[in-house]
């Protein structure tokens, strides 16, 4: 159990008080776990800026389809129709709930023409729909969802086949030696003033027999009140090797690893390119870049 995880019972305690005082409840009481979520964790315009430079390298053409999976509340959808008149995007996730959120406030950010390219498809990922698309994004980690082989490589599999035959599949990567580590917490303020929040990345548990990890996400206000564990993530701790092994088994010809550049201080750039070796850090993210 993290350090602050100890300190809830008193905190939510004095939250309570607040919540009696005002009558309007806590800030936690009246937040919304998805907008938090987004707020802190996506960041859509940079994945589809990524999704297009590295497309076009390898391609020499613009890409306009764009299947998302585990696309939740289908930002990157959002922002991918917006970048181009012409492009067209598939979102597709289990949860009808979290769906319906992005209907309710990503979907109407775009313009009617704009919702018109945007297809939602509550489904498994693992199911084969046309038309097939250009790019297919798996963004935070969410393959991470299948925990043997068997299964990882049957939905690469079937990733690729929603793929055109000049078609590729991205996904992110995170590790290093610190992402081992149990109970740890990133904490990280997200908003300045009185609508700040700070976001809380709990690295509870992994078990080096089978590398499972849980992973929680807690938002705490300024009132001290928190979401505590709004989301939860029970995942396998995948490898880099182990993912490019599973893509060539499951058919994809080629696979490139992208890593952010650092200055010379050791400061990341925003640029990112093509690597096959990489400094050890303790906590790195990584895309997976596979082409059909
Ligand atoms: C970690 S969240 C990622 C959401 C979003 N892609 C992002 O980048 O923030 C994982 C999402 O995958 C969905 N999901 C989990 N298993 C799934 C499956 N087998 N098929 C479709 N969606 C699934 C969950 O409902 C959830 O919305």
């Amino acid at each position: 159990m993290s350090r602050a995880n100890s300190k809830q019972p008193k905190k939510a305690a004095a939250a309570k008080s607040v919540s009696r005082k005002t009558g309007k409840g806590t800030l936690a009481e009246r937040a919304d776990k998805f907008r938090c979520y987004q707020q802190s964790v996506q960041e859509p315009e940079h994945e589809v800026e990524f999704f297009d430079q590295v497309y076009r390298k390898l391609f020499r053409r613009t890409p306009y389809s764009l299947r998302e999976d585990f696309c939740g509340t289908f930002s990157i959808c959002c922002n991918w129709v917006e970048s181009h008149p012409k492009r067209t995007a598939v979102g597709v996730d289990l949860c009808s709930e979290t769906l319906q959120w992005g209907r309710e406030h990503n979907l109407t950010r775009c313009t009617n023409e704009q919702a018109g390219r945007i297809r939602l498809l509550e489904q498994d990922v693992r199911v084969q729909n046309r038309p097939q698309v250009d790019i297919l994004s798996a963004q935070n980690f969410s393959f991470w969802i299948f925990k043997t082989r068997q299964e990882l490589v049957e939905y690469f599999r079937i990733a690729r086949a929603n793929l055109n035959e000049q078609g590729m599949m991205v996904m992110d990567m995170m590790g290093g030696g610190d992402c081992y580590k149990e109970g740890v917490t990133d904490k990280r303020r997200i908003r300045k003033g009185k609508k700040g929040f700070r976001y809380h990345w709990e690295q509870a548990s992994f078990n080096p027999v089978t590398s499972e990890a849980s992973f929680y996400i807690t938002f705490k206000f300024n009132d001290q009140s928190k979401l505590k564990r709004a989301f939860e993530y029970h995942w396998r701790f995948w490898t880099i090797p182990e993912v490019r092994e599973l893509l060539r088994e499951a058919g994809f010809t080629r696979s490139l690893v992208y890593w952010e550049e650092e200055d010379e201080d050791g400061e990341d750039t925003g640029v990112w390119s093509a690597a096959e070796k990489a400094p050890s850090h303790p906590s790195w993210i990584a895309y997976i870049v596979a082409l059909k």
